[in-house]
This record gives structure tokens, C-alpha cells and sequence, in this order.
């Protein structure tokens, strides 16, 4: 199977469910910033994890889910939009576009990315075709993933790193800032799939190692990619003082320890029903440019 090729259709999929649900209103400038960066591209990995770990388990119809899959991709470009922001990254470009900011001003972007936060909640939580019980467990596991104890904490850590150095725990700040919304996206794949305790488990592994090996991939592509196929600004971690794999282990040693975080993923689901796609879905984490 060409992973590229299943991951370009999906992610075709993905957009058009995306311009559906597109929330629109006045402020018009508000609505229109939130738009901006939705419809700006991307791989559309997190809806695609939610769809796929759910299929891996034997989820036949994927209907009824989809718009919970699209709510994690309206999280993740709140964090792309604030993480852009000139008091955390100071990014000009995303998605080979000009940054939120740049085009709407701080506080818009600040406001979009808050919006398109709580919009997903909204979204989640007003989903007839799926039981509220299991609704309440996927609004819990987006919320622990992506806040305090996830994606909100890693991302705080990330910055303290760079402003005071005082974490210096990459490992830490990788699982937090993007391992653990990746981990979520895969465990609310199998909730929603009625998954067994043993299924859920396994799922849970391979996020955790996919993220790890996802962010260090990205740290790799900071130092070696092309800006133009990334669609971002490439050598920005050294220049910011960022704790990264590379700054730590060196480019070869962190390929490495990738490698070995997807070998790890792999192993994990081979229990399931229909591992294969998840099993390259997992190898394109380390071999992707983009
Ligand atoms: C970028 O995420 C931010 C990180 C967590 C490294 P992606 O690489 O998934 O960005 P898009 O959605 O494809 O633009
Ligand atoms: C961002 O990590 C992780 C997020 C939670 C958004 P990076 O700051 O390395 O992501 P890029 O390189 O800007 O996409
Ligand atoms: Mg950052
Ligand atoms: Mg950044
Ligand atoms: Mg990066």
C-alpha cells in the first residue's frame, strides 16, 4: 500500500467535512481567521489517527465520527495559531502561508485560536449519532491530552526552556507538547470503536510512541528540511535556544531513537484487527519531508 497516496485521499476526506463545519458569525474577522488557518493545508494526521485507530479495531462506518475526528484538527490549528504567536514561537509562516497574526494581528489570532478551542468542544459534545457516555470519555481524553497535563503543559515548558532554561527535559517536553494530543487522537479512535480494555491499551502505546517519534521527526526536519515543502521556517530551533532531539543526541543518534520509538509503536498493534494501515501510518511518521 502507497501511504502517501492513502494519506493525500484521506486528508481530501478530511477538508471537505472541514469546510462543512466551519462555523461562521460577526465579528466577521474573527470567523474569518479561524477559516484562514483551517483551510491553509496541513496533513490532517489527528482526524486521520481518530478514523484509522477506530478502523483498526473493526469500525466499519466511519460517519458518525468523522465530525469528532474534524474537532481534533480544529484543536490542533488552535495550537498551530497560538504556537506561531510572537510570544511563544514568533513564526511568520505556516503552511506555507503567512502566519494567523501576521494576517489577522495578535489579538485576532489569539481570539481565533481560543475560539476554535472551545468550537471543538461544541462540536464534540453536540454529536447525536454517538452515545453521550462514550462522548463524555472523548471530551475527557481531548481535554487531558491537549491542557495542563498535555499539550498546554508541554508548550509552557517548551518556552520556559527557551527563556530561562530551566527545563531541560526534552523527553518531557516532547511527550507533552505533541505525543500525548497524538495518544488521545488514537485512544478516542478506539473508545468510539467500542475497543476492549486490551485494544484501548495498545492504542494508547502506539500514540504515545508515534507522538515521541513524530516531534523528534519534526525537530529533524527544523535542521535538514525544506522550507518549502515543510511550508514553515526551517532552523528555527537552534536560533531560539529550543531543547530538541538533535540539540541534545545529535541528528543521527535521534533518527535512531525514532526509528526505534516506531518499532516500538508497531509492536504494539499488532493485536489488533487491522493493524496495516497504522503500521505505515507509523513508519511515514520518521520518512516523512512535510
Ligand atoms: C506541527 O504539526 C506541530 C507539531 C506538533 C510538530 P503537523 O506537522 O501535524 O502540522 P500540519 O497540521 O501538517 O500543518
Ligand atoms: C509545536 O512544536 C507543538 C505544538 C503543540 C503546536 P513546534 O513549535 O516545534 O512546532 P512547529 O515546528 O512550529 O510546527
Ligand atoms: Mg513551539
Ligand atoms: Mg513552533
Ligand atoms: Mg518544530
Amino acid at each position: 500500500m502507497d501511504i502517501r497516496h492513502f494519506l493525500a485521499k484521506q486528508s481530501v476526506f478530511i477538508n471537505e467535512r472541514i469546510k462543512k463545519l466551519i462555523p461562521k458569525g460577526t465579528p466577521e474577522k474573527l470567523f474569518d481567521a479561524m477559516a484562514y488557518s483551517l483551510t491553509a493545508g496541513g496533513k490532517r494526521l489527528r482526524p486521520i489517527l481518530v478514523i484509522e485507530s477506530a478502523k483498526a479495531v473493526g469500525k466499519e462506518s466511519i460517519e458518525e465520527i468523522i465530525d469528532i475526528a474534524v474537532a481534533t484538527e480544529f484543536i490542533h490549528t488552535y495550537s498551530l495559531i497560538h504556537d506561531d504567536l510572537p510570544a511563544l514561537d514568533n513564526d511568520d509562516l505556516r503552511r506555507g502561508k503567512s502566519t494567523c497574526h501576521k494576517v489577522y494581528s495578535e489579538a485576532i489570532a489569539l481570539l481565533a485560536g481560543d475560539g476554535l478551542q472551545s468550537y471543538a468542544y461544541e462540536l464534540i459534545s453536540q454529536n447525536k449519532k454517538v452515545d453521550p457516555a462514550k462522548l463524555v470519555k472523548v471530551i475527557y481524553l481531548l481535554a487531558h491530552g491537549t491542557g495542563i497535563y498535555g499539550m498546554v503543559g508541554g508548550q509552557a515548558a517548551d518556552i520556559l526552556h527557551e527563556k530561562e532554561n530551566s527545563f531541560d527535559d526534552v523527553q518531557f517536553i516532547h511527550t507533552h507538547k505533541t505525543a500525548k494530543f497524538i495518544q488521545a487522537c488514537c485512544q478516542i479512535g478506539a473508545v468510539l470503536a467500542d475497543a476492549t480494555e486490551k485494544e484501548e491499551s495498545a492504542l494508547k502505546n502506539y500514540g504515545l510512541y508515534i507522538g515521541l517519534a513524530f516531534q523528534i521527526q519534526d525537530d529533524i526536519l527544523d535542521e535538514i528540511g525544506d522550507e518549502k515543502k515543510l511550508g514553515k521556517k526551517t532552523k528555527k530551533d537552534r536560533e531560539k535556544n529550543k531543547l530538541t532531539y538533535p540539540s541534545v543526541y545529535g541528528l543521527e543518534k535521534s533518527k535512531e531513537i525514532a526509528e526505534e520509538y516506531v518499532q516500538k509503536a508497531i509492536s504494539e498493534i499488532k493485536v489488533l484487527k487491522n493493524p496495516e494501515i497504522l503500521i505505515e501510518l507509523a513508519k511515514f511518521i520518521i520518512n516523512r519531508e512535510v
